[in-house]
């Protein structure tokens, strides 16, 4: 990068990029990795120690790739499998980083995400299936790979989340090994991918790179696909990408982050990917926005997944009952989750609501909604 960031940062670090993106960004593409995923449960592939690459000696893998190549899966398809129960979209709960990507959508200053991850947690975060484009595939469509036969991705998932007992089933049923759409290695990846990337690089005016180790191609390499003048982002553990350190990288012509040149447009957060766009969000004045999404997320997770509706005010009040908390902020939390479900029993969270003041010796509160009978309605209490 040459330009003088001055004329396009107003200072060449995040204060920078948040006025940026307040005054002008408007064609933000967001690529993203494993890391993103990780705050959720799922491994990322590198990281010593707790990355996939390392858990996955007990397979006996000739090499880590092994688990996502075709022929390695035709021969010996369990360690994908067990692979794929892990990591099956619904048992994990989007991060701060993905509702941090759902709050750029509703600001309308996302032009795209382009993720690697095949764990499909940006579209349960609530982005537009048009603003994603998934690289490597997902979860979402399979098919059997010998006879190419689409499947129901409902019964892979049963199957799959069955074990052994259910892969082989299917195996049996439809002529061969079946597998969700996740693009192995030596495989294309989705037509989406190329049909969009030269319109979206070209219009894009903010790149933010997070939980990548952009190693693996064509997907790494897209970073140099956007102008000069485009402000490049990277928030992740490590610094990733510069490619001017890499020969082979350079022998064919990749440029890669440029972090060090005093002029650069290239701006390096080094921490966990949830802690950046924390820090990047309170810049923007965003953050108690992606604290709401965050929370509502999360109670809409566990509804779906475990709690019961009827707990479900309970599960509110005991996982705020160890902290001290304003109980304002608590009602209007419950509020904005309620005013949305009909189905909520609106009696029952009123008893709840003012058992929660009691325990807590409060003395009186207004119950502010818009939608009901109780609205403006005082409870005073004793
Ligand atoms: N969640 C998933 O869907 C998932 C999980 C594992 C692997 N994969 C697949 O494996 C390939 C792996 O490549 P990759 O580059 O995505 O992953 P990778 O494991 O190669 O690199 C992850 C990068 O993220 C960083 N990181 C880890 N945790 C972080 C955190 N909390 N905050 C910030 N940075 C963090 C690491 O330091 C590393 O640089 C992809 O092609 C993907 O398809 C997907």
């Amino acid at each position: 990068m040459s330009n003088d960031s001055q004329n396009i940062l107003y200072s060449p670090n995040l204060s920078g990029i948040a006025k940026y993106i307040s005054d002008s960004a408007k064609n933000i593409i967001v690529m993203v990795g494993a890391g993103i995923s990780v705050s959720a449960g799922i491994p990322d592939f590198r990281t010593p120690g707790t990355g996939l690459y390392s858990k996955l000696e007990s397979y006996n893998l000739p090499y880590p790739e092994a688990i996502f190549s075709l022929d390695f899966f035709r021969n010996n398809p369990e360690p994908f499998y067990t692979l794929a129960k892990e990591i099956y979209p619904g048992l994990h709960c989007p991060t701060p980083t993905h509702y941090f990507l759902k709050l750029l959508q509703d600001k309308n200053k996302l032009l795209r995400v382009y993720t690697q991850n095949i764990d499909s947690l940006e579209s349960i975060a609530g982005l537009d299936k048009s603003k994603i484009i998934a690289a490597h595939g997902n979860f979402d469509t399979a098919s059997c790979i010998d006879t190419g036969e689409i499947v129901n991705p409902e019964e892979v998932r049963k199957n799959i989340l069955l074990g052994k007992e259910g892969w082989s089933k299917m195996n049996a049923k439809y002529g061969g090994l079946v597998k969700p759409d996740i693009v192995f290695f030596g495989e294309n990846l989705p037509k989406k991918f190329f049909d969009n990337i030269n319109d979206d690089f070209s219009k894009c005016d903010l790149l933010i790179v997070m939980g990548t180790s952009l190693k693996v191609n064509p997907f790494a390499s897209l970073i140099d696909n956007v102008s000069d003048t485009t402000p490049r982002l990277l928030i992740n553990r490590e610094k990733v990408g510069q490619y001017s350190d890499d020969i082979l990288s350079n022998i064919v012509g990749l440029r890669g982050f440029d972090f060090d040149n005093p002029n650069t447009l290239d701006i390096a957060l080094l921490k966990d990917c949830d802690d950046g766009v924390k820090q990047l969000a309170n810049k923007l004045g965003w953050l108690s926005q992606l604290e709401k999404l965050v929370y509502k997320g999360r109670v809409t997770f566990n509804i779906n997944n475990s709690i019961p509706k009827k707990t479900y005010l309970q599960y509110i009040l005991d996982q705020l009952s160890d902290t001290p908390i304003d109980y304002i902020i608590l009602i209007n939390k419950i509020k904005d989750i309620w005013s949305e479900d009909n189905e909520f029993d609106e009696t029952y969270v009123i008893k709840s609501i003012i058992r929660g003041i009691k325990e807590h010796r409060i003395e009186q509160i207004i119950v502010k909604t818009e939608k009901n009978k109780y609205k403006g309605h005082q409870y005073k209490l004793i």
